[in-house]
């Protein structure tokens, strides 16, 4: 598994996305992805699943300190007092006394964005989260973030229908990395034709193309969800080949603006 040195830690460039996992399925994929070779999970309080991502992380025999974990707070929840609590209710729900990332989930029009950094600030100087970032925050957005703290990363949808090179002209200057969500767009790419040719002239499955196409590009990492054996060893089967600068071209190429996640309060333009 590759890594991306950022701020100070090693973050594997390929983690296991969990929402909509749930339960005894939740556990088995987490607990399995590990022994597969997984180091980077991504989960939320949202996902109602941080227990049995916990279960999974303790059943796999791996150590914690081995994996980089990640949670978000949820948008409810971007009070002060509101985010020590939740934050330490999901790492008692974790069972973990740290999460290596902590991310706002989405942006509250209704919480200054300085008070719930800060709060979050406070949990870092508690030693109870390593870093912070920000998800689904457009550009202004990230920026106002990124000039009240050091944001670790902007986790948005990204995949080769959708464009982030706004936000990753963004990233550099502010030396932030971006976290692609929905990287297979949600099953999507199995589709396309370019990501099938491509494909078939390196021997792997568009979603590995996709996979490798996000990974290949300076500051991206991808936290693709796979709830079976087959697709989990699938998505990180992809360190063994490169693609080409045209082959990388014609993906962007494939850009249509199609965004799978969407919320009404956030202005993508801006
Ligand atoms: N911050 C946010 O607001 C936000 C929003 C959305 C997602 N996320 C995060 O990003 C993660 C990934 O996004 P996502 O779940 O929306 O979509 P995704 O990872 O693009 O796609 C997941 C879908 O693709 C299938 N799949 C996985 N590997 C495959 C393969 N090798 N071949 C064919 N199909 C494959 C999965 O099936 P199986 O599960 O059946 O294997 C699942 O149906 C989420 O789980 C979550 O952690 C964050």
């Amino acid at each position: 598994m590759d890594t991306i040195r950022h701020h100070g830690s090693d973050v594997p460039v390929l983690g296991l996305g969990t929402w909509q996992l749930r339960g005894a399925a939740c556990v088995e994929a987490v607990e399995r992805a590990l022994t597969f070779g997984y180091r980077h999970i991504d989960t939320a309080q949202g996902y109602l699943n941080e227990a049995e991502v916990g279960e999974g992380l303790r059943r796999s025999g791996v150590a914690r300190d081995d994996v980089f974990l990640t949670t978000k707070v949820r948008p409810r929840e971007f009070r002060r007092r509101d985010v020590e609590r939740s934050t330490e209710e999901s790492l008692t729900a974790l069972g973990v006394t740290s999460v290596d990332l902590l991310l706002m989930h989405w942006p509250n029009p209704d919480v200054p964005l300085e008070e719930t950094l800060g709060a979050m600030r406070d949990l870092q100087d508690r030693g109870l989260v390593k870093h912070v970032g920000v998800s689904n925050f457009p550009p202004s957005l990230a920026e106002r973030a990124c000039e009240l703290t050091e944001v670790f990363t902007n986790q948005v949808e990204y995949h080769p229908f959708l464009s982030q090179q706004a936000l990753l002209r963004q990233a550099e200057r502010y030396d932030y990395l971006v976290t692609a969500y929905s990287p297979l767009a949600q099953g999507l790419v199995s589709r396309d034709p370019v990501l099938q040719e491509i494909g078939a002239a390196h021997d792997k499955t568009p979603g590995q193309i996709a996979l490798r196409w996000l990974v290949q590009q300076p500051r991206v990492i991808a936290i693709p969800k796979a709830a079976s054996a087959a697709h989990q060893r699938a998505n990180i089967a992809i360190f063994d080949f490169e693609l080409s600068a045209d082959e990388i071209a014609a993906i962007h190429g494939l850009d249509r603006d199609e965004r799978l996640t969407d919320d009404m309060h956030v202005d993508w333009e801006r």
